[in-house]
């Protein structure tokens, strides 16, 4: 990758993609990579072309949740060949570089930013309309190198979690973004509120609101909640996408009205 000359920053990576979304949180464990399988399933079999990008090194489980976990990195003509999960979906995951499943990664900044910079640049990605791009916790060196290093980033959707240990850390992530100039799409609310299946009444094991809440005081929009769902816990250890299966749900109408609210959102601001 060339380096420009007026900012000693990387050029943008040279990709045919339309819009390039984050999915960025500031706390671990609240269902970025869930939401960044389901969103990009979602939006192929919507007919779009879409690629997915998981950047989260230490913990790489979009592929589990796919079950291409067991998939091999293969180059043809020095260019990374994503595994094709549908016709018009791509994948390219870091855990396609681990030699076992369970073998941690111990990667300097550096080193997980020329990987970055590789897996966007020297990567066959097909045509796309959407690069969807699951990043680990927090505002680290992943999140700043695809920051700095993609092109056409349509801006970021932040995951969180109810309670407000999550909804505090995600306002670093949408300070975050602000600061990198990346417009902040709308925060999603995971895990919000339980439908008892025996006694069909809803339980908030983790509150509510909060991601809400938090949007509304960072001006930020509000993109909705999906809630606890026993069948999304079964996908992601399964690996087979939620969207995929079940239909009808009130997580599965939850998912496709946040991605009609994003949709609106990308083509306004273009
Ligand atoms: N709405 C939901 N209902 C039930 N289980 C969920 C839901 N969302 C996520 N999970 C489960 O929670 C766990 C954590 O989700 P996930 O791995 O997507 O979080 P993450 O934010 O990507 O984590 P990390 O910060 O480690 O990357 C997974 O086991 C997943 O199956
Ligand atoms: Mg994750």
């Amino acid at each position: 990758m060339e380096h420009s000359q007026k900012t000693n920053l990387p050029e943008r990576a040279n990709i045919n993609v339309r819009h390039v979304i984050l999915v960025l949180s500031g706390k671990g464990g609240v269902g970025k990579s869930t939401v960044s399988v389901n969103l990009a399933y979602a939006l192929a079999m919507k007919g779009k072309q879409v690629g997915l990008l998981d950047l989260d090194i230490h913990g790489p489980n979009v592929a589990k949740m796919l079950g291409i976990e067991k998939h091999q990195l293969l180059s043809e003509n020095n260019k990374i060949i994503p595994v094709r999960v549908l016709d018009n979906l791509q994948v390219v995951s870091m855990a396609f570089l681990l030699p076992h499943r369970n073998s941690p990664v111990v990667w300097r900044g550096p080193m997980k930013s020329s990987a970055i910079r590789q897996f966007l640049e020297d990567t066959a990605w097909e045509p796309l309309d959407y690069l969807i791009v699951d990043l680990p916790p927090g505002t680290g060196d992943e999140a700043l190198t695809v920051a700095q290093s993609a092109p056409n980033i349509s801006g970021a959707v932040i995951v969180t979690s109810p309670q407000s240990v999550s909804t505090l850390d995600s306002s670093k992530a949408i300070t975050f973004s602000r600061d990198l100039g990346i417009e902040v799409l709308g925060v999603i609310e995971n895990m919000s509120g339980y439908i008892c299946p025996s006694c069909k009444k809803e339980v908030d094991i983790f509150g509510k609101g909060g991601g809400e809440k938090i949007a509304e005081e960072m001006d930020v929009p509000y993109l909705g909640n999906i809630p606890v769902d026993v069948d999304i816990r079964r996908s992601c250890d399964e690996g087979w996408p939620y969207v995929a299966k079940i239909t009808g749900s009130p997580a599965w109408s939850s998912i496709h009205t946040i991605i009609e609210k994003l949709n609106a959102r990308i083509e306004k601001s273009k």
